[in-house]
């Protein structure tokens, strides 16, 4: 398959007049798609019923007779004003009970049913316009379910929704709730459905299985959204549905909506990620704050080709700086390119910029396109155009499946955030840290959905941090024959956030470990492993009869032998109770690797590679060349080797 390039572009921003030559413009610089329409609802409708469709018409026609391919979004992510007089109830409520109202995007709540037909509505009438024009050869759905926090509402209609999501979950048993919740606690007991209210606007912390219930449901609300518009979709159009999901965003299942739709893509802001998202070091944030955190990106990639079930794309890359960051500087050159390429290294299909002009008005003023304002040219078209030039030449990325994988678990996200224990504990930072690890000694890695069961092919899987496992996964990692990291929080509660009497974890046969006590504590404060590293912020007591590979260090004037037992390991399977700092999970990652025959190398700081059937590519994210044993790579430099 040939890699595309591809843009967003707001034809209803820009006089019909430059319609032409942008879209000119854009077959010459080489890209392939267009996104349009994700925002255009009160063009298309400007009162209720009135619908405008030529503009749009003339637009796709404009884009297709350049030879353009259009992929057209659904426009739910921003109703427009009158529908707000006409469902004045729709908003999302903030936890606060604040209502979350028009004047900007994604102003509604996911469970108004008012609005949930509307939202079809219009999908069917785009649908039947357009399912079958030839120039449209994608869909999006709405646009980035999650943004700005806006999957979790506590509006009436949400309230209503769970109370029945809880009757059908629950076969109507209120006792069996009971139970299950343990309301016994602080008599919270129920006497129906209807008592259920949302768990905000309470005294103090509200019952951990009351919250993830409601994490759950409002996941499920996102689906059944999405679905609604697929379905619809389905029947008029033949062209692939995707949606553009963000960069660590976990507030809905993202394989469940992915398992709708044929491709999975995400927005990708490097630089926009970084301070906040990629939970880098303030040394880093420094290092790499014109390049963007070296795995922050990899790692999404590697998310949306299994929520995608192998077809992904990068529907947004940023393209200079942005305007939502704290602190918004223009990518470093060549890093735009890199990014691309990244993304194809991955398996990307298509690499789509956003914006295509940058707008003179409105909130994202201050956010870079590849053209200005002014209509000149960018920086980031420079570099698009040579990946086009390069992508002419070039032979294709042939993805393969890699030899290391992690399994990722947006409920076990859920369940960490309910009730984290101690600050900066999260599942998804957890994720994110061994990734790292394994990134730096040189590995290519798959992420793998919860539902997996056949890991054949894999030489090492790591299920960190997954607090709810059904018992035929963990036979199933039991017997898959590959080096098996678990823990912390493996296994660590039921399927209602209860934690099991038996010892913890629920024994996996013949591993000889228990958790006897767990304490979370300052990230200040490390505590040393013999060998170099530390066990930070988070540490099981573990009673165990199986080998010990890591421990902390002898106290003071204590015996030989005695600090804690971090990490202990019984055939392939190895339990690690602690949070390791970088050090301590290098370590462990070399011991687990060279158990399971991986070669492994330590690449230098900001250099990572990815592996494909054929070759391997290696990306320098450093502002300054490194010397690898390919060679030396120049700054924000993309290398591909034959292997
Ligand atoms: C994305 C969004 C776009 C645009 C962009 C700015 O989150 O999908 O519409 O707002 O950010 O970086």
């Amino acid at each position: 398959m040939k890699r595309t390039l591809g843009t967003c572009y707001y034809p209803e921003h820009w006089p019909k007049e430059i319609w032409h030559e942008d879209a000119i413009r854009m077959a010459e610089a080489g890209l392939t798609w267009v996104r349009i329409g994700e925002f255009s609802w009160s063009k298309l409708e400007p009162a209720p019923g009135e619908l405008c469709w030529d503009w749009l018409d003339q637009a796709i026609e404009c884009l297709g007779s350049r030879g353009l391919k259009v992929v057209l979004g659904t426009p739910t992510a921003t109703p427009p004003r009158w529908m707000t007089e006409r469902h004045p109830d729709m908003f999302a409520r903030d936890e606060n009970g604040h209502v979350r109202g028009f004047g900007s995007r994604r102003h509604y709540c996911f469970s108004h049913q008012g609005f949930f037909a509307e939202s079809q509505r219009i999908t069917r009438l785009m649908a039947e316009r357009y399912g079958a024009n030839p120039h449209v050869a994608a869909w999006q759905t709405d646009n980035e379910y999650g943004c700005h926090d806006t999957v979790v509402s506590y509006s009436d209609a949400a309230r209503d929704a769970f109370q029945n999501w809880l009757r059908q979950a629950f076969s109507g048993d209120i006792d069996a709730l009971n139970l299950a919740w343990g309301n016994v606690f602080w008599s919270m007991e129920y006497g129906n459905f209807a008592e259920i209210g949302l768990p905000n606007l309470t005294v103090t912390e509200p019952n951990p299985a009351h919250v993830l219930a409601f994490k759950r449901f409002s996941s499920d609300q996102v689906v059944a959204f999405n679905r609604a518009q697929v379905d619809i979709l389905k029947e008029y159009s033949a062209a692939p549905v995707a949606h553009n999901y963000m960069g660590r965003v976990t507030d809905f299942d993202h394989f469940k909506v992915g398992a709708d739709l044929e491709i999975a893509s995400w927005d990708s802001y490097p630089l926009g990620f970084l301070e906040d998202r990629a939970g880098a070091t303030v040394a880093e944030q420094q290092k790499f704050s014109r390049q963007g955190d070296p795995d922050f990106q990899a790692l999404h990639h590697d998310l949306y080709r299994a929520v995608g079930q192998g077809r992904w794309w990068v529907m947004e890359q940023q393209p200079g700086p942005v305007n939502w960051a704290p602190y918004n500087p223009s990518p470093l050159p060549g890093m735009v390119r890199l990014w691309t390429w990244e993304a194809f290294a991955h398996g990307a299909e298509a690499v789509c910029y956003f914006r295509w002009r940058q707008a003179p008005f409105a909130q994202e003023q201050l956010h870079a396109g590849l053209l200005r304002p002014d209509s000149e040219d960018a920086p980031a078209i420079v570099e698009a155009r040579q990946v086009a030039e390069e992508l002419r030449e070039a032979q294709d990325v042939q993805p393969v499946q890699a030899e290391v994988a992690i399994m990722f678990d947006y409920d076990a996200d859920w369940a960490w955030s309910t009730q984290p224990h101690g600050a900066g504990l999260s599942y998804f930072g957890l994720i994110l840290d061994y990734y790292k690890a394994l990134r730096r000694a040189g590995l290519s890695i798959d992420i793998l959905p919860p539902d997996t069961r056949d890991f054949s092919g894999y030489r090492m899987v790591l299920v960190p941090g997954m607090m709810h496992l059904p018992d035929d996964l963990k036979a199933a990692l039991a017997d898959c024959g590959a080096e098996v990291l678990l823990g912390p929080r493996t296994a660590a509660r039921d399927q209602h956030f209860n934690m099991p009497t038996t010892p913890l974890p629920p024994a996996f046969p013949n591993f000889d470990v228990t958790v006897a006590r767990l304490e979370s504590f300052r990230p200040d404060l490390p505590r040393p492993l013999v060998g170099g590293g530390a066990a930070i912020r988070y540490q099981e007591e573990l009673e165990s009869g199986a080998e010990v590979v890591l421990r902390t260090e002898v106290a003071a004037g204590a015996e030989a032998g005695t600090g804690a037992k971090v990490a202990v390991r019984s055939g392939r399977l190895t339990y690690c109770g602690s949070w390791l700092d970088a050090e301590g999970m290098d370590r462990l990652i070399a011991m687990l690797a060279e158990a399971a025959g991986l070669g492994l190398r330590m690449l230098p700081e900001g250099v990572r590679t990815r592996r494909t059937a054929t070759e391997e590519f290696w990306f320098n994210h450093c502002a300054e060349p490194v010397e690898t044993e390919v060679g030396v790579i120049p700054a924000a430099g993309v290398i591909r080797r034959p292997v």
